[in-house]
C-alpha cells in the first residue's frame, strides 16, 4: 500500500465549509477599497530573490530565515514572495505606473515564510495588502487607517482591534539614532542575548522588538527615537494624529513599535489584539518613501499597510453565517427519465431567470431516497422534487428540509416568484 500525499507543514487547505468566511471578507474587501479609489492590481507569486533583499533588508528574519528561495532550470534564484509591497513596487516600476502623480492599488494572495507554525502563524498565508504611491503628506496616511477601520467595522471586529503608532524618522535621523544605540547595546553586550548580539551590528533597531524578557528593562533604558527626530518628522508624525483624532480613532503610542521590515521610515502602525494569542497583530505597515530610489525608481512616496487574512477571519464572530455563502439556496431531485430531461431543462431556465439562485442539481441518478440524503448533505433549506407524474403535468414539489412543515406542490409557473425570495 502506498502512504497517502499530505499537504505541506503550515500550508492548509481551505474547505468548501469554511471557505465562504474567505468570500464574505473578499466582499467586503471588495466594497472597501473602491469606496476610497483604491484599485486591485495581481502580481505574480515568484520574484528574483535579489528583489526581496534588495527591499526587505539583508539582515531581517524574513530573508536571513524565512524566504522559500530556490534556482529555476535557468539557475536563477527565485523566491516564493513572502510578502506583496516589493514586488507590487517592482511591478509599477517596471511598468511606468508612477509617472502619474499617484497611485492607490490593493492585492490579495498567499504569502510564504518558513516560521515555525503555530496557531495564526503559517508558512502560506493570505495577506490583504494596499499600496498608496506619491503622496507625502499625512493625510494618505490617516486615510490607509481610517479605510481599514472601516474594513473592521464591516466585519464587526473593530471593538476587538487596538491602534497602534510610531514614527521611525527619516533614514538620516535614524542613522544618527542608531549609531547612539549601538554604543549603548554595546556597553551592555554581555547582558544581550545571542540573536541581539547578532542583530547589534546589521539592525540593531530589532532589538528593541525582542520577546526575551531578561531583556526588557535594558530595552527599556535604550536612548529612545523620538529625541532624535528632526522638525519635519514630527510635523509629519503631529499631522496624522491630528487626523486621526478628528476622525475619532483611538490609537496608543507606541515608541517601540519598528517592524520587522527594513523599507519602514516615518509612520509605522500596527491594528493587534488581545484575542488570538500570541499571533495578535492583524495588520501592520507604515511609510516607505526611500523604497522608491532603492529599487531604481525616481524618488517619490509611498505608504501602506498589508492585512493576515487567517487573523482576521478569526476574530469574526459567527464566521458560521458567510460561509452559508457557499451553501446552495436548493436542491434539484429529479427521478424517472422524463424527470431528468424536463428537469435539466427547467433548472437552466431558473437560472436564466433568477441570476445569484444558487441550485444544485442530482446528477447520477438515484431513487427519491438517496437523492433527499444527498440533498439533505448540500445544506440547502430547501429541495425541488420532480418525478414522472410532475414533469407530465408542469407541477413541482417543495419540501422545507430544516423545518417541519408538510411538501407542497407548485405550478412550475410559480416557482420562480417562489425562489425570488430566498435569494
Ligand atoms: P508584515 O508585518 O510582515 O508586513 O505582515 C503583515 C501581516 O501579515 C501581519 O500583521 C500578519 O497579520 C500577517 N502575517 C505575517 N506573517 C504571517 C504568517 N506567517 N502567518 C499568518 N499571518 C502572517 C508586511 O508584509 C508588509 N508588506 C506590510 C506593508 C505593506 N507595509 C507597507 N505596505
Amino acid at each position: 500500500m502506498t502512504d497517502n500525499i499530505q499537504a505541506i507543514r503550515g500550508m492548509h487547505d481551505i474547505l468548501p465549509e469554511h471557505s465562504g468566511r474567505w468570500q464574505g471578507v473578499e466582499q467586503a474587501i471588495r466594497r472597501v477599497l473602491p469606496a476610497y479609489g483604491y484599485q486591485e492590481i495581481r502580481l505574480p507569486i515568484v520574484e528574483k530573490t535579489e528583489l526581496f533583499k534588495r527591499s526587505i533588508g539583508e539582515v531581517t528574519d524574513i530573508v536571513e530565515k524565512e524566504m522559500y528561495t530556490f534556482e529555476d532550470r535557468n539557475g536563477d534564484s527565485l523566491t516564493l514572495r513572502p510578502e506583496g509591497t516589493a514586488g507590487c513596487l517592482r511591478a509599477c516600476l517596471e511598468h511606468g505606473l508612477l509617472h502619474y502623480p499617484s497611485h492607490r492599488l490593493w492585492y490579495l494572495g498567499p504569502m510564504f515564510r518558513h516560521e515555525r507554525p503555530q496557531k495564526g502563524r503559517y508558512r502560506q498565508f493570505h495577506q490583504m495588502g494596499v499600496e498608496a504611491y506619491g503622496m507625502a503628506g499625512p493625510d494618505i496616511d490617516a486615510e490607509l487607517i481610517l479605510l481599514s477601520r472601516r474594513l473592521w467595522k464591516e466585519l464587526g471586529v473593530e471593538h476587538k482591534l487596538e491602534l497602534q503608532l510610531n514614527t521611525l524618522g527619516t533614514l538620516e535621523e535614524r542613522h544618527r539614532y542608531r549609531e547612539e544605540l549601538v554604543e549603548y547595546f554595546r556597553g551592555h553586550y554581555e547582558k544581550l542575548d545571542e540573536d541581539s548580539q547578532r542583530r547589534l551590528e546589521g539592525n540593531p533597531l530589532r532589538i528593541l522588538d525582542s520577546k526575551n524578557p531578561d531583556l526588557y528593562e535594558l530595552i527599556a533604558a535604550a536612548p529612545v527615537l523620538h529625541d532624535y527626530l528632526g522638525e519635519e518628522s514630527r510635523a509629519h508624525f503631529d499631522g496624522l494624529k491630528r487626523a486621526l483624532d478628528d476622525a475619532g480613532l483611538n490609537y496608543s503610542l507606541n515608541p517601540r513599535l519598528v517592524r520587522g521590515l527594513d523599507y519602514y521610515s516615518k509612520t509605522v502602525f500596527e491594528w493587534v489584539t488581545t484575542e488570538l494569542g500570541a499571533q495578535g497583530t492583524v495588520c501592520a505597515g507604515g511609510r516607505y518613501d526611500g523604497l522608491i530610489a532603492q529599487l531604481g525608481g525616481k524618488a517619490s512616496h509611498a505608504v501602506g499597510f498589508a492585512l493576515g487574512m487567517e487573523r482576521l477571519i478569526d476574530l469574526i464572530d459567527q464566521p458560521e453565517r458567510y460561509d452559508a455563502l457557499q451553501t446552495p439556496h436548493a436542491y434539484f431531485i429529479k427521478v424517472g427519465e422524463e424527470a431528468e430531461r424536463a428537469g435539466a431543462l427547467l433548472a437552466e431556465r431558473l437560472r436564466d431567470a433568477l441570476p445569484g439562485l444558487r441550485l444544485a442539481v442530482n446528477c447520477g441518478g438515484g431513487n427519491f431516497k438517496a437523492q433527499f440524503k444527498r440533498a439533505d448533505r448540500s445544506g440547502a433549506p430547501i429541495a425541488l422534487i420532480l418525478g414522472g407524474d410532475e414533469a407530465r403535468d408542469q407541477l413541482i414539489g417543495v419540501k422545507r428540509l430544516r423545518e417541519e412543515v408538510p411538501q407542497q406542490t407548485l405550478k412550475q409557473s410559480e416557482l420562480i416568484s417562489y425562489l425570488q425570495s430566498l435569494i
